[in-house]
Formats: C-alpha cells, structure tokens, sequence
C-alpha cells in the first residue's frame, strides 16, 4: 500500500506496550519477574547515593526497590530513572510512585537513551529487550 505510512520498529513496541498496559497487564508482571528480578538485584551490589537506569520499567514496580535501595548516600540520596517506550506505561508508573522523590519516569527509547554519557553506575533491564 504506497500511501500507508510504515510504523518504525519503537512505534510498534510503543503500541504493543500500550495495550499490554491499557489491559492492565503492567502491575501483573511483578508476580512473573519479582525472583529473577531479586536474585539481580543481590548481584547488582547496589550502594546508597547511586545512580541507576531502569531500562524497560513497564508500571516501576522494580524502579521502585531500587529507589529504596539506592535512597540513602554519603553524599545525599540515590537517583533512579524508569525509561519505557510505552506512554501509558510511564503514566502508570508516575501515578503508582508518587512517595518518592527520588524517582523520575521518562518516555522514550532504548535505542536511544535521553541522557548523557556513563551518567549511571548502574542499569537494571527486566524482560525488557524486545
Ligand atoms: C514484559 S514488559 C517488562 C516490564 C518491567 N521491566 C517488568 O518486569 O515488569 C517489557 C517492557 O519493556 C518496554 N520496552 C520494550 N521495548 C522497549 C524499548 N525498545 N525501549 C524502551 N522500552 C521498551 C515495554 O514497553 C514494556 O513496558
């Protein structure tokens, strides 16, 4: 169809992920990926004051622990960003953490990550890599 404008591959996870969302399918995969996700997380040696990216962060519940985990530093709290490709995904996620100051959720790409070179120390991906 040569008028029909092709959707890029991030336009179709965004739309994919969208509905996962929209049918509530985010908060449900804390129950599939809390073990693994645990098991990385005690791997991951995580340190107050760090800075870590949440890659894939669907509705933030693991965005979530690391905030705890990373709250409290010598030189001050611990940042974490949760990046998703789907819009409604990072709605949930903003609306589902609202205690936390430490936390910032952002729409976009992981091909293509809207911050500066080696800002985290650390990135945590949880089924994520589509
Ligand atoms: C199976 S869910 C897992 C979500 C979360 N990590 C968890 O364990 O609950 C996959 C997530 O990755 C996101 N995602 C997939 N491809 C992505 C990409 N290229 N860039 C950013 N996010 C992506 C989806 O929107 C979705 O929220």
């Amino acid at each position: 169809m040569p008028n029909e404008k092709r959707q890029s591959a991030d336009e179709i996870l965004q739309n994919e992920f969208n509905q996962w969302a929209e049918r509530g399918d985010g908060p449900k995969m804390e129950n599939h990926h809390l073990d693994i996700t645990e098991k990385t997380l005690r791997r991951m040696d995580l340190r107050g004051g760090e800075r870590v990216l949440d890659l894939g962060c669907g509705t933030g519940w693991a965005t979530r622990l690391l905030a705890r985990l990373v709250g409290d530093g010598p030189q001050g709290a611990g940042q974490v960003v949760g990046l998703d490709i789907a819009d409604e995904m990072v709605r949930q996620a903003r609306a589902a953490s609202k205690d936390f100051e430490n936390i910032m959720f952002v729409q976009g790409s992981a091909t293509q990550i809207p911050w500066e070179e080696n800002f985290f120390d650390k990135v945590l991906s949880v089924e994520s890599f589509y």
